[in-house]
């Protein structure tokens, strides 16, 4: 039985004894010279990856054998013309050469990723022996942003505990960090931001730097460099300080020594995470400074070393009249004044990593600071790991969506890769969905958006559709007809997901503090904006929050031409529809319905369309092993019923404002 355990590097014998004869002529050995400790990694991966494929040893030397032998051939040569346009130090360049097939990175790294590139088409059934590929990653710092605590739980973890067993290290390491690494270095991240962003100051104490320092020591081999969340009084908490004020020269020189410490023990170090002033989290404004001159303090104490500094723009404070609007009207002002080492990282949208939410805002209007994208792929608000939920889509909704704010083409993609303002650093970051469970994410599609996270971080433009091909392919079956259903499967699931929840537009209306399931009466809670009620805004009158001109105005944020759109209800997408507009609930839609006939239209095909994925499920059953079937069909079935939960919930708390019946054929029967 499959347990997951292999994620998407199986490496199982190549069944058509053809093709398997085919990849044997070319891959009789691994040539790979050099002490690079990343191409050592890359050649044995080949090896490894080859041995299972071809079901046999293929030798590692260091030079290619005189003769007619046919090989792979691992070089790095930073200064190859053979990497087109890009000056990534993570490029890559496959190509025959003579009787070889060569693999160039312009870095150790850059030969890892086209290892893994080439293993992935032998994987998904590609010919190899004339293979031509160049590819290099659009943006520069692709992180997991781990939610972990020093207790070994996560934050919003859904599969389980945290992989990282603290009291173990640094004297044991789990083989599992390895695997993890290899995971990590297969779809191209390159960093992981290992700790909580609700950080304890613990993990800058240096009994806990020799634990992070032996984590690096697993990854450095694989490309992949640690940063650390950090908590902002940490020179008060563990420094003896009186004051964490950004400009006070005591905390400067504590950050700055602290800094030399790290580098010292962990040379490679990426840099720090911060959230700052969000949610009780200490910082800078707690001294009446500003996020600027908190996220400046920290790059001046990174002094030389090649670290960075992302400086997270989730903020809100209670008694605002709209959340959606404080990040953008803290941090807009601030644009031109981080220094160069520093990036912003911005969640998708501008409320929290809701089922459907437009484009946050500051993406687009901080055309001065570099600004990292933070998607999540643990699904907090998605069902967590009952649900399946293919996310690439909701990725690439945001990052196709056009900022507008340099004439049309101002895409997220654009702003975050920086090509748009011609910035020297880009980053991504996915909150990780891996715990401690055998499969990593629990749910055993959730390895999927683990996926789909690291291939849209290398390239964005990738279809969503082609990502769950290759990741069907490579973990599940190979079954074309099978394969094609699991796609369709998982590329409609996110929008199936929205019709039974949040359809048309809603947001915010789960259950309190777990964030599971539907609560839409909520209406108290620590603070309004924590309620559900603050964000649906039903009456009798209708259903939406205006933030149009005639409400919160949040509208007044995005561009002119994204303005004139979704203003008017007319024109605004039925998807953000009652994230802008306040909708009478006789009010006809597009679709020719009422606001109350398609919403409740859309929670009950929404439900239904979870029958439809059972269906789908179970068609492809012959062509996927039967433990991993059994546990995603039962998955599938808690879906199911909680859809319905979510439908009934919905459709009659709103019956109660709208005070229609519901209409046939959804009535039931009387
Ligand atoms: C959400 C989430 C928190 C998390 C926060 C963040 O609010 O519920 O658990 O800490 O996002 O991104 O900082």
């Amino acid at each position: 039985a499959d347990d997951g355990y292999r994620l998407w590097l199986k490496y199982d014998l190549v069944a058509d004894a053809t093709q398997r004869a085919q990849f044997r002529a070319v891959a009789q050995y691994i040539a790979a010279s050099g002490n690079d400790v990343v191409l050592k990694t890359a050649a044995a991966e080949l090896q490894r990856g080859l041995q299972g494929l071809l079901g046999q040893a293929v030798p590692v030397v260091a030079a290619a054998p005189v003769g007619t032998q046919r090989g792979v051939v691992l070089t790095i040569n930073p200064t190859a013309n053979v990497f087109g346009s890009s000056t990534s130090r993570d490029a890559y360049h496959i190509a025959p050469q003579g009787r070889h097939l060569a693999v160039t990175g312009r870095s150790g790294a850059g030969v890892l990723y086209g290892v893994f590139a080439l293993l992935r088409q032998l994987q998904t059934g590609q010919a190899i022996a004339n293979l031509t590929l160049t590819s290099s990653p659009r943006i520069q710092y692709r992180l997991l942003n781990h939610w972990d605590n020093p207790n070994g739980t996560v934050e919003r973890g859904y599969a389980g505990a945290s992989i990282w067993k603290w009291n173990e290290l640094p004297q044991r390491l789990d083989p599992r960090y390895t695997d993890y690494a290899r995971a990590n270095a297969s779809i191209g991240l390159n960093g992981v931001a290992i700790n909580n962003v609700n950080a304890s100051a613990r993990y800058l104490t240096p009994e806990y730097l020799e634990k992070v320092k032996a984590l690096a020591g697993v990854f450095r081999p694989y490309g992949i460099r640690v940063y650390l969340s950090v908590f902002w009084a940490a020179p008060k908490v563990i420094g003896g300080l009186k004051t964490a004020d950004p400009l006070d020269p005591q905390v400067q020189q504590w950050w700055a020594a602290k800094t030399e410490e790290i580098y010292r023990v962990i040379p490679d170090f990426g840099g720090f995470l911060v959230k700052a002033n969000s949610e009780g989290e200490p910082g800078p404004q707690d001294y009446g400074r500003n996020h600027a001159e908190g996220a400046n303090m920290l790059a001046a104490a990174l002094g030389a070393h090649d670290g960075i500094v992302m400086w997270r723009a989730f903020v809100y404070k209670a008694g605002s009249d709209d959340r959606f609007k404080q990040a953008y009207e803290e941090f807009k002002p601030l644009d031109g004044k981080f220094a160069p080492k520093v990036l912003v990282q911005v969640k998708n949208g501008p409320i929290d990593f809701q089922a459907r939410e437009p484009f946050h805002p500051l993406f687009g209007a901080m055309p001065r600071t570099p600004l990292v994208l933070e998607v999540q792929l643990t699904q907090e608000y998605l069902g967590m790991a009952t649900h399946l939920v293919y996310l690439a889509p909701l990725f690439k909704e945001c990052l196709n969506a056009d900022t507008q704010t340099q004439g049309p083409g101002s895409t997220v993609a654009r702003v975050v890769d920086g090509s748009l303002d011609q910035h020297r650093l880009s980053g991504i970051a996915g909150v990780a969905n891996i715990g401690a469970d055998r499969n990593w994410t629990g749910h055993p599609l959730g390895q999927a958006n683990w996926y789909a996270f690291g291939r849209l971080a290398w390239d964005h433009t990738l279809s969503s559709a082609a990502i769950a091909t290759e990741w069907t392919k490579m973990t599940l079956t190979r079954e074309p007809r099978a394969v094609a259903s699991i796609v369709d499967l998982m590329d409609r699931s996110r929008d199936i997901y929205v019709r039974y929840t949040t359809p048309l537009g809603l947001h915010h209306i789960m259950g309190q503090n777990i964030h599971y399931g539907p609560e839409p009466w909520l209406a108290q809670a620590g603070r309004p904006d924590w309620t559900a009620v603050y964000y649906h805004k039903a009456d009798s009158a209708g259903l939406g929050f205006n933030r149009t001109a005639t409400g919160s105005n949040a509208l007044a944020l995005y561009s002119a031409g994204v303005q004139q759109e979704w203003g008017d209800p007319q024109t605004c997408p039925l998807n953000y529809l009652l994230w802008f507009h306040h909708v009478g609930w006789r009010q006809p839609l597009p679709t020719g319905r009422s606001l109350w006939h398609e919403l409740v239209t859309r929670y009950y095909t929404g439900a239904d369309s979870v029958t439809w994925m059972q269906q789908r499920w179970a068609s492809v059953q012959p062509a996927v092993d039967a433990a991993l079937h059994a546990d995603v069909a039962a998955r599938l079935e808690i879906q199911r019923r909680e859809a319905l939960w979510w439908r009934d919930a919905c459709v009659l708390y709103f019956q109660t404002y709208s005070k229609q019946p519901i209409p046939a054929p959804f009535a039931p029967p009387t």
